[in-house]
């Protein structure tokens, strides 16, 4: 077995268009806030890449209580893109000029119009009104949020998708990503689409609509009624997204969907994936991405490999 070309472990950068990353984990967006860092501060930020909660045009309220709750494997949320809009987001985001790790920026909308006016105004912060250097590498296109009226739309639509990126693609010069959506029937067409139109990246999975009833009253126990699941029930479904996805595209793609152990992630990375984010694992344990890192390291010395290419795609072969 060999130690890796460092000499202290197997070597776990990865490339997400031009911007090296100093490992494959990061977040997933609404699951961890950069600013509630218990200790330690932004040196001690575990993720390679920051993915803040999904940002609207406009402030959004949300949906009624209640808004998550645990299943026996996994967790439901209609939490409905809650968010104070992109002028009162462009605040947060000067103070995370100082996180080590590049920053993707997750937008979401209603109409398309919407994604353009938020990226514009992002940009224009950004390029010429902000001095904070805060270094957004990016932005995350949520074109799969569950829990609203519009927000599945675009992603489930190939063409409208395609637009969209085209679109976004004449704003900014930074990484488009796009967010894709498990709630359709086959996910390699918007993702092709995404491709096709410029996108640098594609994630999945966001959550699977879902429902849970008060045991009690027999109703449906979320506000909204239904939810989107995520959590250790979503993972195989995921795993073979994210293979289709994988073996039907050129660009990197984020695997998401109930990654709690190294093991989950190189299972990701086996199928594909470049980054791998984690989301709910870490509500449950804030310790988690530290140890996923640790657990790739692990993973690739057990088995007498250097790098994560070693792995990438194996399970599609
Ligand atoms: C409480 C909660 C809030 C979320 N908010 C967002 C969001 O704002 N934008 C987004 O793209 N995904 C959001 N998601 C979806 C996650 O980013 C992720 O795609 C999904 O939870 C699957 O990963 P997991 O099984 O590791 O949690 C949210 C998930 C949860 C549980």
């Amino acid at each position: 077995v060999t130690a890796g070309r460092s000499g202290s472990g197997p070597d776990l950068t990865v490339r997400l268009g031009g911007v090296e990353l100093r490992h494959p984990v990061v977040n997933a967006s609404g699951t961890y806030e950069a600013d509630s860092l218990a200790s330690g501060g932004l040196d001690a930020f575990p993720f390679s890449a920051y993915f803040p909660k999904t940002v609207t045009l406009e402030a959004r309220a949300g949906n009624p209580p209640p808004r998550i709750t645990e299943t026996p494997s996994g967790v439901i949320n209609a939490i409905g893109l809650e968010n104070p809009g992109v002028e009162a987001f462009l605040t947060e985001l000067d103070g995370l000029a100082g996180l080590p790790s590049p920053i993707v920026v997750s937008v979401g909308g209603g109409a398309a119009a919407d994604y353009r006016s938020a990226v514009e105004r992002l940009e224009r912060h950004l390029g010429e009104e902000s001095d904070a250097h805060v270094p957004v590498c990016g932005y995350e296109l949520n074109v799969s949020c569950p829990n609203v009226a519009s927000g599945v739309a675009i992603g489930a639509d190939p063409e409208a998708l395609a637009a969209l990126v085209d679109d976004l693609r004449s704003v900014t010069d930074r990484l488009l990503v796009v967010k894709l959506t498990p709630n359709v029937t086959d996910v390699v067409a918007p993702a092709r689409a995404a491709e096709r139109a410029g996108a640098d990246a594609v994630s999945l999975v966001n959550t699977f609509r879902a429902m849970v009833l008060d045991r009690e009253t027999l109703r449906p126990f979320l506000g909204n009624r239904t939810g989107g699941l995520c959590g250790p029930a979503i993972k195989p479904i995921a795993l073979r997204m994210v293979a289709e996805v994988a073996a039907a595209v050129g660009i990197p793609v984020i695997g998401l969907g109930g990654i709690a152990s190294g093991q989950d992630a190189l299972e990701f990375i086996a199928c594909g994936a470049t980054l791998v984010g984690v989301g709910a694992a870490v509500l449950a344990d804030p310790e988690a991405p530290q140890r996923i890192v640790a657990e790739i390291a692990d993973g690739l010395r057990r088995r007498g490999l250097d790098e994560l290419d070693e792995i990438r795609g194996v399970a599609l072969k």
